[in-house]
């Protein structure tokens, strides 16, 4: 039995991650999560007791953090502002939350010589283009395009510097797109599907041929769990289940599966910026951690997310028009 420690638990994949290991070890859990537009602890309904205990606190607030980590034997970090739409419109939470309460976490683990494993992003590597058959590799040089993923590069790179200079006992994990339940509805699949039920339309940026490797939240929360028992230190393993497909592809399928004909979205704004593609090898994982994703099916498990938003509205609702509210305003 170990103490996990879960920064941002209480937001999308954080959230499920808190529910895996509940479901599948006999760890003891705290998550310590601000609650802020993105947190929900709604998420975490029916688990606090025994086992899971839950902080609203700040990773960037040093005292707060002292302590949580001295309680700690491992620091699973997933908290962070994580839209990049959010970021081209105000930067200055991203710099805040991904680097000051990166660097706040390292320095307690450093102190108290507690194991961390950082959660970060593809989007660290940039893009690929369409045509390219190459794949980034933990060997991909950082080539961030927003402030969203230039603030993660920036808290990867402080994690390695941690490790070599002061010798922090962390891992990475860069993984491309997740899907599944409890995520906000500022993201992609689950604004369509919300849309959908609301009797609107979707909405696609620009032409809608970016590609995206889609990932179930549970395959990438396993593959965490894996690298914490079994990964290297020092190490970064990608994580990725060969998603790979565009966003126009995407809308449609969701239309299908919800009935809808496939022309029935609207072309909006395209985001500035826009990273044309990402694709993960996530050789790495599988061939030393014996990793592999469950979820192969792409069309199943999107057909389960939408099953999961229309049975619970409640959570999903009272965010709704303000994020709607927001797009419009920008033509998206
Ligand atoms: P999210 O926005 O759904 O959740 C973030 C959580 O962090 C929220 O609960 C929020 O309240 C909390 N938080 C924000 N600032 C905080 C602060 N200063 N102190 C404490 N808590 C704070 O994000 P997500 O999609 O679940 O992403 C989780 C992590 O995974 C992030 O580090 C993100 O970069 C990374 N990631 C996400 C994806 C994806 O597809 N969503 C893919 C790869 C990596
Ligand atoms: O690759 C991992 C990243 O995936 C994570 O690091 C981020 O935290 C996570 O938000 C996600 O970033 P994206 O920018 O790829 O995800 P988003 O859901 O915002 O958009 C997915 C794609 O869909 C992207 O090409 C933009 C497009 N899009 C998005 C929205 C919200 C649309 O076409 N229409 C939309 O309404």
């Amino acid at each position: 039995m170990s103490r996990y420690l879960v920064t941002g638990g209480a937001g999308f994949i954080g959230s499920n991650f808190v529910h895996q290991v509940l479901a599948t070890t006999d760890h003891q859990v705290t998550v310590l999560d601000a609650l802020t537009y993105a947190g929900n602890k709604d998420s975490l309904a029916g688990l606090l007791g025994d086992r899971l205990t839950f902080v609203q606190g700040d990773i960037a607030d040093a005292g707060l953090v002292e302590d949580l980590v001295a309680g700690a034997d491992v620091v699973v970090h997933f908290a962070a502002e994580s839209h990049n739409d959010n970021s081209l419109r105000d930067p200055s939470p991203f710099i805040r939350t991904n680097l000051v309460g990166t660097f706040t976490l390292l320095e307690a683990c450093r102190r108290h010589d507690v194991r961390l494993h950082h959660i970060s992003t593809d989007e660290v590597y940039g893009d690929l283009e369409l045509d390219d058959p190459a794949k980034f590799t933990p060997d991909t040089p950082y080539r961030p395009s927003s402030p969203y993923s230039a603030s993660k590069a920036g808290s990867d790179h402080l994690v390695r510097a941690w490790v070599r200079s002061f010798g922090v006992a962390a891992t990475l994990s860069n993984c491309s797109n997740n899907y599944g339940p409890y995520q906000h509805v500022e993201k992609f699949i689950p604004r369509q599907i919300t849309n959908i039920l609301d009797g609107g339309r979707p909405k696609l940026y620009g032409a809608g041929v970016n590609v995206r490797d889609w990932i179930h939240v549970e395959d990438h929360n396993a593959a965490v769990l894996a690298i914490i028992e079994r990964g290297r230190i020092g190490q970064t393993y990608l994580i990725g289940a060969d998603g790979e497909k565009d966003n126009r592809t995407v809308i449609e399928t969701i239309l299908r599966l919800m009935g809808r004909p496939a022309d029935a979205y609207d072309h909006v704004a395209d985001r500035s910026g826009h990273d044309l593609r990402y694709a993960i090898d996530s050789s790495k994982l599988r061939d030393e951690l014996g990793w592999q994703p469950a979820y192969r099916d792409f069309e199943a498990g999107l057909a389960a997310t939408i099953a999961w938003y229309e049975a619970h509205e409640a959570w999903w609702r009272p965010q709704k028009a303000a994020v709607e509210a927001g797009y419009a305003a920008r033509g998206q």
